[in-house]
């Protein structure tokens, strides 16, 4: 076992989270959420999506929300771009960091962004050009990666090429999401060993999504193997508006106590951030999906 010193979460709550909620959250709560978790100490925390308001309504305001955010030195703020016309939203709102998004699932791909995977990457290609042109950070996801809610299992081949591909477009990092939580370690594994094989293992990330418990699990699994980014959501919100019954990412407060046991250094201060899970579920009106969450609410009562 050969565990990373670091690890740096990348929080993914304010995005992958609130774009799956039905309660439609005033802009300045989502202000309050982003400036909460950095006040927590992450050093990351995915902002918003300028997809098509059509298609996700609950990321409509993200342009809002950048404005209104009083940005912490240091930390990184995200957005989401699906093609050109997101990338000229996202810059005239002066972010400094955008994700492209694929899938490694042609079902996926139609559902979620109405085209094929090829022509996804050609989509990406120009936005890719331009974000790298004017010194945008730039973030590729790719989904699916152990499985599809409409073709189940998607060869682990695929992934890698997805993956590949979305890196020779000029990709930083790559996150690789299990959409729908189906995995589990042994395969996480397998996966991550095929995909570090075309993409070195320092610019991958895991992405978990919880449905069938097993994200921790996998984050372990995946951690033996030396990635050292992990994404994750405060309170375990999430989900995503394009798979079924996909529950929401892994708790962020679950991992960093996970990493606080481990030794592994996040940077993050596990009090504030379970503060702030608290404070977007009052305002969503529902509980936590974070067991450290409610032990540590458990103790305080
Ligand atoms: P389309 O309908 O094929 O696009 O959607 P279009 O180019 O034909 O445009 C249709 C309309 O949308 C036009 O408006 C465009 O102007 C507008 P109209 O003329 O009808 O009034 N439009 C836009 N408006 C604002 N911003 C834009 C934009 N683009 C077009 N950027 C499209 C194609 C990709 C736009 C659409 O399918 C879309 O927005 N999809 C996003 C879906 C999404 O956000 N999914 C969730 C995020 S992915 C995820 O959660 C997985 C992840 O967490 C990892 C994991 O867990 O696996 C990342
Ligand atoms: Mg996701």
């Amino acid at each position: 076992m050969a565990f990373p010193k670091s690890v740096e979460v990348v929080e993914v709550g304010p995005r992958d989270g609130l774009q799956n909620e039905a309660v439609a959250l005033p802009t300045a709560v989502k202000v309050a959420l982003i400036e909460r978790l950095a006040e927590a100490g992450c050093p990351v925390v995915e902002a918003g999506a300028f997809v098509s308001p059509k298609w996700v309504p609950q990321m409509a305001d993200t342009a809002e929300v950048l404005a209104a955010l009083k940005k912490k030195p240091g930390v990184r703020y995200p957005v989401l771009v699906p093609n050109e016309k997101g990338l000229e939203r996202a810059l005239a709102a002066g972010v400094e960091e955008i994700a492209v998004f694929a899938a490694a699932s042609e079902s996926f791909s139609q559902r979620n962004i109405n085209c094929s995977i090829a022509e996804s990457l050609e989509r990406f290609r120009p936005v890719a050009a331009a974000a790298k042109a004017q010194g945008l950070r730039l973030r590729g996801y790719v989904s699916c990666v152990l499985g599809c809610p409409y073709e189940g299992e998607v060869p682990t081949a695929k992934v890698a090429e997805v993956a590949g591909g979305l890196t020779d477009l000029g990709c930083d990092e790559i996150s690789l999401g299990d959409t729908i939580g189906v995995g589990t370690p042994q395969r996480a594994q397998d996966m991550l060993t095929q995909v570090a094989a075309a993409v070195p293992m320092e610019r991958l990330a895991v992405h978990f999504h919880d449905t069938y418990g097993q994200a921790l699990a996998n984050i372990l699994a995946c951690l033996e193997l030396g990635v050292a980014t992990v994404d994750s959501a405060v309170a375990g919100l999430g989900g995503c508006p394009y798979a079924k019954g996909a529950s929401g990412n892994v708790a962020s407060e679950d991992v960093v106590y996970m990493l606080n046991g481990l030794g592994i250094e996040s940077g993050i201060d596990l009090d504030r951030l379970a503060a702030a899970g608290a404070f977007i579920c009052e305002a969503l009106g529902r509980p936590s999906s974070s067991k450290v969450a409610l032990a540590l609410a458990g103790q305080a009562a």
